[in-house]
């Protein structure tokens, strides 16, 4: 039997900006969870929410203070129950994000460490007397931090409130699958975890390499490769040791936020075989966006994948400028019905669904520590709110919005596109729907298409039947020849506006996409 994410559709929320209940300007899980209805109608399979723990909120939720609490601006655990029971009574899933590289430097664990050298916790983090090598914070700067009270420095991968935890010390790792047992044990379906390739460091510490690839423009953290900070050899025990304490639970999903070339991040699929965990795959996020590139790059992964392992498309997440802004509307339409006729597990970023482009905001103003230590580099835009209707703060809030909602929210919401038959977000139901219902589509086959400039073509093949998926990603008409002559009928276009025959070929407009239901082959009478 597979497992049940195997071909599951997965639904990021942010949970600062998706729903507030309670009218303080920040979402909530009370909010949440009075939108599962909204889900379900959407049709998604699961839920993953970014941190809901409690937080000083240096970077949002991303440097936790308590591992096994809600913070109180999102709710209590008695909310979250609610909220859990809720999803499962929709056969909705949840899964929460684990943060286990580092902790909030208020997290008890570095308060104590931070106390004295001889404290007990002192090994929990990586303390030095001087940085022994170049490593950088992601942030910007040395990820070395000195502490005066101590006399030492300790290592950082992200902000200085954000010290890295010490995976080699067995205590650490101890307490940490405790918390992950605390969750499962709640009922949670597993979890996203945040920098998974971080977690072992080099035990020399090496000095990074230099990164040939970096130009002017990329993030200061990019000009060194992170060869030694970051993906040692060690990982995969430990990966392999978290995947046991979720199996401790039954079929729970290990997901692992990997930013890495292919060929490293299949190796996190790891030896015992893709029965547990699934690396994030960025590629559809990192690579321009031309139909050539896309579709050797898929086809790539699918080679390289092994056997039995399902890849996870990602088009956008809480740190990435939104898909329909990079793309535009038009192609943003035809990435999500390449996210969603992919084999494997996708991940929808909350708001995508409705084309959401977000709000640029001057770099003095970013809210997000990123954008004030990286000018440039704020993720506020890709945060702003769910537009959920056209009344106030698009209905997200009923207080003063932590982020701007977008100007035009009074056109883009919920409400105003669930009732527009063409509009982004039923071309995501229709999307969905087919998905559960077409076997093709949900566990088919991956099979390539032909190669054109602008057209990206390829198949989903399950036991008789076939589908052709041919998206179009330029300004143009173009005409895709279906292999072998094949005749059959439009399922469903990007545009939400055919169903017709076809037969050798399929007339693309400009910016669409189709899945095609190609007709069964004849089989050709056998000599006698
Ligand atoms: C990845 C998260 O997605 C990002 O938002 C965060 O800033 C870093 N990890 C640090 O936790």
């Amino acid at each position: 039997m597979d497992s049940w994410w195997t071909h599951a559709v997965i639904y990021q929320i942010y949970p600062r900006s998706f729903m507030d209940a309670n009218g303080d300007g920040i979402g909530d899980l009370a909010g949440i969870r009075a939108r599962l209805d909204y889900l379900a109608w959407l049709g998604v399979d699961a839920i993953w929410l970014s941190p809901i723990y409690p937080s000083p909120m240096a970077d949002f939720g991303y440097d936790v203070a308590d591992y096994t609490d809600v913070d109180p601006q999102y709710g209590t655990l008695a909310e979250f129950d609610a909220l859990l029971r809720d999803a499962h009574a929709r056969q909705i899933r949840v899964l929460l994000d684990f943060v286990p590289n580092h902790t909030s430097d208020r997290h008890p664990w570095f308060v104590e460490s931070r106390s004295s050298r001889d404290n007990p916790k002192r090994d929990w983090y990586i303390w030095q007397d001087a940085p022994s090598n170049n490593w950088l914070s992601n942030f910007g700067g040395s990820a070395w931090q000195w502490d005066k009270a101590t006399g030492q420095y300790y290592y950082h991968a992200f902000l200085k409130e954000q010290p890295d935890l010490n995976w080699r010390n067995p205590r650490v790792e101890a307490a940490m699958f405790d918390v992950l047992r605390f969750w499962l044990a709640r009922g949670v379906d597993g979890f996203r975890v945040d920098v998974l390739w971080h977690l072992i460091k080099d035990e020399q510490f090496r000095d990074n390499p230099p990164n040939p690839a970096y130009r002017p423009g990329m993030s200061p953290y990019r000009s060194l490769l992170a060869t030694f900070s970051a993906d040692r050899p060690e990982i995969h025990a430990l990966v392999m040791r978290m995947r046991r304490v979720l199996a401790e639970f039954g079929d729970r999903l290990l997901l692992g936020e990997i930013y890495l070339p292919i060929e490293r991040l299949v190796t996190y699929y790891g030896p015992e075989g893709p029965a547990a965990h699934v690396p994030f795959n960025f590629q559809l996020i990192q690579l321009p966006w031309a139909a050539t590139a896309i579709g050797v790059a898929v086809e790539a992964y699918e080679r390289a994948l092994p056997g039995g392992a399902a890849p996870a498309w990602v088009l956008g997440n809480h740190d990435k400028p939104r898909v329909a802004r990079r793309l535009g509307t038009g192609q943003a339409r035809v990435a999500a019905m390449l996210l969603l006729t992919l084999r494997g597990t996708p991940t929808i970023y909350n708001g995508d669904e409705l084309g959401l482009v977000g709000v640029m905001r001057p770099a003095s103003e970013s809210l997000d520590p990123k954008g004030r230590t990286l000018p440039g580099f704020s993720r506020d835009a890709e945060r702003t709110p769910m537009q959920w209707d056209a009344s106030a703060n698009a209905g997200f809030t009923t207080g003063g919005a932590w982020l701007p909602v977008q100007p035009d929210f009074a056109r883009v919401n919920v409400a105003v596109e669930r009732d527009d038959p063409r509009s982004m977000l039923s071309l995501h139901r229709q999307l969905l729907q087919l998905r559960r219902t077409d076997v093709a589509l949900a566990r088919g086959i991956y099979t390539s298409g032909r190669r054109h400039d602008c057209v990206m073509a390829f198949g989903r093949e399950f036991a008789e039947q076939r589908r052709v998926v041919a998206l179009n990603f330029s300004s143009d008409a173009q005409r895709v020849v279906l292999e072998g002559g094949a005749a059959g009928r439009v399922l469903l276009s990007t545009h939400l506006d055919r169903s017709d025959a076809v037969s050798g070929e399929v007339l693309l407009r400009p910016d669409e996409g189709v899945i095609v239901a190609v007709e069964e082959r004849r089989r050709s009478p056998r000599p006698a």
